[in-house]
């Protein structure tokens, strides 16, 4: 299949981007690289010897977009592009509805117009609000307490009436769980920009001496250890959960988790992120988080019922994968840089 992969140079795009060429598909991928780097396309050229087509273009340009659908011969769409910080879109709501919402109706509106079977959208567990885990698809979602978790909601909504009027349209609602590590090449990962919101990559700029401690939310929830609890997924398995909900795409609209079922909390991260790396992590514990409940994790028979597929990396693998990449990035931005001053 020939596959639009939007937000294709990002953390879990481009790591998607790996296991559709392995799985022999063909890629074209679509990215104004708001929140990537050029070089990742590099880093995806030197990791794959199959070669795919990109264009740096922004998806709320309707024209442009269509340009590179109408040439594509397009059998599926996997929609990653949009933004993504929880905090920011507190501070910036209407950009956030502009840009996730928008996004999402150009690609659907040409999904419809050139027929085109598949779609898969990159939800989140962040729709379930402050509902009890473990989580099931088919619950009532809770409002959630942030715009950012609301354009999710909204724009599961707009795939859900899309296809129910245009009954062509598959769609598959991917809601994501906490996705942490890296490919295992160390080549591309996650490296956001400024300081991390997430645990994992404060956690490895924390390793490697960029940070000086890691803060610890609360530790008085009502968990094993006090601290949060989340349901953490390799990137590379949440990358082949893509591939095989865009394969398995039936009519209609279809909902799964993508999580491991099994919640870790912060204290436990921590200590397995310092066993198989040995190193030690300062931290210390403060107030908790604005918005943060203390567990969230997936209950999975429906997605290894109906897709086959379950998460084959565990925590320890997820921990050495992040560390990798932090310490390989760390060193090519290094000589990146000498190499600007020479
Ligand atoms: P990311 O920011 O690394 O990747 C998003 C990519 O989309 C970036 O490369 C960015 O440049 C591109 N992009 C953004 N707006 C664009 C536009 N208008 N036109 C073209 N390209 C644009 O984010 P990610 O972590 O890879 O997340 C991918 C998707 O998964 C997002 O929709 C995100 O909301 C969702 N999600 C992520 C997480 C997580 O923890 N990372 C959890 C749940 C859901
Ligand atoms: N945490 C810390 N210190 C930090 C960062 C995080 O203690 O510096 C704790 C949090 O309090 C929480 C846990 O680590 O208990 C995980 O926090 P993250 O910020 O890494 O992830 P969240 O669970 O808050 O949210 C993530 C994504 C959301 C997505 C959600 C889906 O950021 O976009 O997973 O469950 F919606």
């Amino acid at each position: 299949m020939h596959i639009l992969v939007s937000g294709g140079l990002g953390y879990i795009g481009s790591h998607t981007c790996l296991v559709l060429l392995e799985a022999g598909h063909t890629i074209s991928i679509v990215d104004n690289l708001i929140n990537s780097k050029i070089e990742t396309l590099e880093k995806l050229r030197i990791i794959s010897t199959s070669d795919f087509q990109f264009y740096q273009c922004d998806i709320l340009d309707y024209e442009h977009l269509e340009t590179i659908v109408h040439e594509g011969n397009v059998d599926g769409i996997i929609h990653f592009a949009g933004l993504k910080s929880v905090g920011e879109s507190v501070s910036n709501p209407l950009e956030y509805y502009r840009v996730n919402l928008n996004t999402t109706i150009n690609l659907t509106r040409l999904a419809v117009k050139y027929k085109i079977p598949r779609f898969v959208f990159s939800s989140s567990a962040t729709v379930y609000g402050s509902a009890k885990s473990p989580l099931v698809e088919s619950q009532k979602l809770l409002p959630t307490t942030n715009p950012y978790g609301e354009t999710k909601a909204m724009c599961e909504k707009i795939l859900n009436d899309a296809s129910q009027a245009n009954p062509n349209l598959g769609v598959t609602l991917l809601r994501y769980f906490n996705p942490i590590g890296a490919h295992e090449s160390g080549l591309i990962g996650e490296n956001p920009n400024g300081t991390p919101n997430n645990l994992m990559p404060y956690i490895t700029q924390v390793a490697k001496g960029k940070l000086e401690k890691l803060k610890i939310f609360g530790n008085d929830y009502p968990t094993n250890d006090g601290t949060g609890v989340r349901d953490f997924i390799h990137v590379m398995d949440l990358a082949k959960g893509h591939v095989a909900a865009i394969e398995k795409q039936k009519s209609g609209v279809q909902v799964y988790n993508l999580g491991t079922g099994k919640g870790t909390s912060v204290l436990e991260i921590i200590k397995t992120f310092e066993r198989v790396n040995n190193l030690e992590i300062p931290y210390e514990f403060i107030e908790r988080r604005n918005g943060d409940i203390a567990e969230v994790y997936a209950n999975v028979l429906k997605v290894g019922k109906e897709l086959g597929w379950k998460t084959e990396r565990n925590i320890e693998d997820m921990c050495r994968d992040a560390w990798r990449f932090e310490n390989q990035n760390s060193q090519y931005e290094e000589e990146k840089f000498s190499e600007l001053w020479k």
